[in-house]
């Protein structure tokens, strides 16, 4: 393994410094919750070794919503979706080995496969196609050599989703070729139309992978997970997280259970305040005439760039944007594509904390005017 640090880990706004930062746009999840608000109780928990698979109340209240007879043996609890991700691509790749990514990703689906020399075709989304995930030219990608296919729906950074009905064509493409499917659904559960099938649930072939990060806001206790219904392959798969660190953490999962069970509650709260954070950003880009958008679909992110006939001095823009109006987004070099785009985060911040931020970012593209 090459291990690389990754720009938007260096440049994480936990790792900057959330002190420096007044106006935090560059978070992919909600608000951070704490304990208490979750109204969780740890005092009687026993901290033992966790069972290996991870907590059998958890990974139930995980398997039945997401249909099509999946079950708690189908779900390997994980630390985060970012472990799941590292588990599925240290097992079934080795140096050399070809797999396709659709670009821009979540890092980590890119770089982990780097990081093991695997050798990886490119489907590369573009803002003049809506970013949205061409089927067929995917399928030309791969090869009798192709180990898996992986793609991430809801999309980030643009926040773009796939019908229902490209999913199953992706699917059926995948069988036909005898590789894998690897679905990051890390946003599933924010779309804004209908949710996708959870894609374990289509085929053994097909490979989930969520966690509680983003739409519950509860990343500090890195805790996701993934779902096949290979049992061959979740047996290999755990044996991996055994030899990761035997088990989860007992008090993360507990944690997790006990966040999942308010879910139904929680998923309309998140819905409406995601709505409203939307129209702020709707409006705003309606009248920031320097910039343009594909409206996102699903969770809380968006990909807008600086047009590109806008006379802007990117770096001077950044420079600006966070040094006099700490404001933070996560700028178009974290996934590999022109800093004229940024990703803006609009589920974290408060409301005016949003404005706040869409304002210091209009301020700077004037400020930066050549
Ligand atoms: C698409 C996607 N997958 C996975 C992750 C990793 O999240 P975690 O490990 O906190 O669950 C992220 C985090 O940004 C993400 O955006």
């Amino acid at each position: 393994m090459k291990y690389v640090r990754m720009p938007i880990e260096v440049e994480s706004p936990e790792e900057f410094g959330y002190d420096r930062i007044k106006f935090n746009l560059s978070e992919s999840s909600v608000r951070d919750r704490s304990l208490a608000d979750l109204g969780v109780d740890l005092r009687d928990l026993v901290l033992f070794y966790g069972t290996h698979e991870g907590h059998p109340g958890l990974r139930e209240i995980v398997a039945r919503p997401a249909g099509g007879g999946l079950s708690a043996d189908d779900v390997l609890v994980t630390a985060g979706a970012a472990g799941a991700l590292f588990i599925i691509g240290t097992t079934l790749l080795e140096k050399g080995d070809h797999l396709v990514v659709v670009r821009p990703n979540y890092a980590t689906n890119i770089e982990t496969p780097r990081a093991i020399e695997a050798d990886i075709s490119f489907l590369d989304l573009t803002f003049e196609e809506g970013f949205a995930v061409d089927i067929d030219r995917l399928a030309k990608l791969i090869t009798p050599r192709t180990k898996y296919v992986s793609v991430t729906q809801p999309h980030n950074p643009t926040g773009q989703l796939m019908s229902e009905s490209d999913l199953r064509r992706l699917v059926a493409v995948v069988e036909s070729a005898g590789c894998r499917l690897l679905v990051d659904e890390t946003y599933r559960e924010m779309s804004f139309g209908g949710l996708l099938p959870c894609a374990a649930s289509l085929s053994p072939r097909a490979i989930s992978v969520s966690s509680l990060s983003k739409t519950y806001g509860i990343p500090g206790i890195r805790t996701g997970w993934l779902l096949t219904r290979d049992r061959e392959l979740m047996t290999t798969f755990l044996a991996a997280k055994e030899q990761i660190g035997i088990c989860g953490s007992v008090v993360d999962e507990e944690i997790a259970f006990q966040a999942l069970r308010g879910r139904e509650a929680w998923l309309t709260d998140v819905g409406g305040r995601i709505q409203e954070a939307l129209a702020t950003m709707r409006a705003w880009m309606a009248g920031e005439e320097l910039m343009e958008w594909i409206e996102p679909k699903g969770g809380v992110v968006c990909f807008p760039r600086i047009r590109l006939e806008a006379p802007v001095d990117v770096d001077e823009f950044y420079r600006l944007l966070s040094d006099e109006h700490a404001t933070y987004v996560g700028p178009g070099h974290w996934f590999e594509q022109s800093r004229r785009h940024m990703r803006i985060g609009i589920g974290w911040p408060t409301a005016a904390e949003l404005e706040g931020g869409l304002r210091a970012i209009s301020a700077s593209l004037r400020e930066a005017l050549r």
